[in-house]
């Protein structure tokens, strides 16, 4: 079964969280906090697709062919420097997984995005790769990030995100059809600036307590 380009994960744990982060009034330590919660219900959704094999096992009543993970721990890979705030969550669903990282910078004059970092994996064709930013805005930064993935060797991907604008679904569906998102909601759109309406504003403000 292959996965559909974009699922949202309407579940009522999930949205209650989600409610909670967009609220202003929510404290770092707060936001933090349901973003660590959140990225694990996440997660759980978007490794639905893991392969699986099985293996012969031992109960206290007897023996039995059980399903267990097949193949290599996956790689998580987290846009800096928001994506950082999904890794915990993530990792305490799946302990074993491998992590890298991309530094991305817009420059002013060309609009592009410009690389001041990668480092990940370097056995990324043998791995499901999960990238993982909270807000999927303009695409262009996650495109750009899948670009040097694909090249790095990358062929099983996936996106997950906290939030999604149209705009930056259809970016993606465009450049890359052959990645899934899963995300927890989709917005209305972006605003001038490329923030997503109506959003939670700037997702690494909001978790780091900075601005
Ligand atoms: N990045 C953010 O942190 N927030 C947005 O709304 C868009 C991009």
């Amino acid at each position: 079964m292959t996965a559909p380009h974009l699922t949202i994960v309407n579940h009522p744990r999930v949205q209650h969280k989600l409610t909670i982060m967009r609220d202003r009034n929510t404290s770092t330590a707060g936001f933090r906090r349901l973003l660590r919660e959140i990225s694990l219900l996440l997660a759980y959704e978007v490794t639905r697709e893991l392969e699986m094999t099985s293996k012969r096992i031992e109960t206290p009543l007897g023996a039995m062919e059980a399903p267990t993970l097949e193949g290599k721990k996956l790689a998580l890979i987290s846009i800096l420097r928001a994506g950082n705030g999904l890794l915990d969550g993530i990792l305490e669903l799946i302990p074993a997984a491998r992590v890298g990282f991309v530094g991305l910078y817009r420059d002013p004059e060309t609009l592009q995005p410009v690389q001041y970092y990668f480092k990940v994996p370097n056995d990324l064709d043998a791995r499901m790769t999960i990238v993982v930013d909270p807000m999927l805005a303009t695409g262009n930064s996650l495109v750009a990030a899948i670009d040097l993935l694909k090249q790095a060797g990358a062929t099983n991907l996936r996106f997950l995100s906290l939030l999604a604008a149209p705009e930056g679904v259809a970016r993606m569906r465009e450049a890359h059809p052959d990645v899934p998102i899963v995300t927890a909601a989709l917005d209305e759109r972006l605003d001038d600036h490329g923030y997503i309406v109506p959003g939670l504003g700037d997702a690494g403000d909001r978790m780091f307590g900075t601005k």
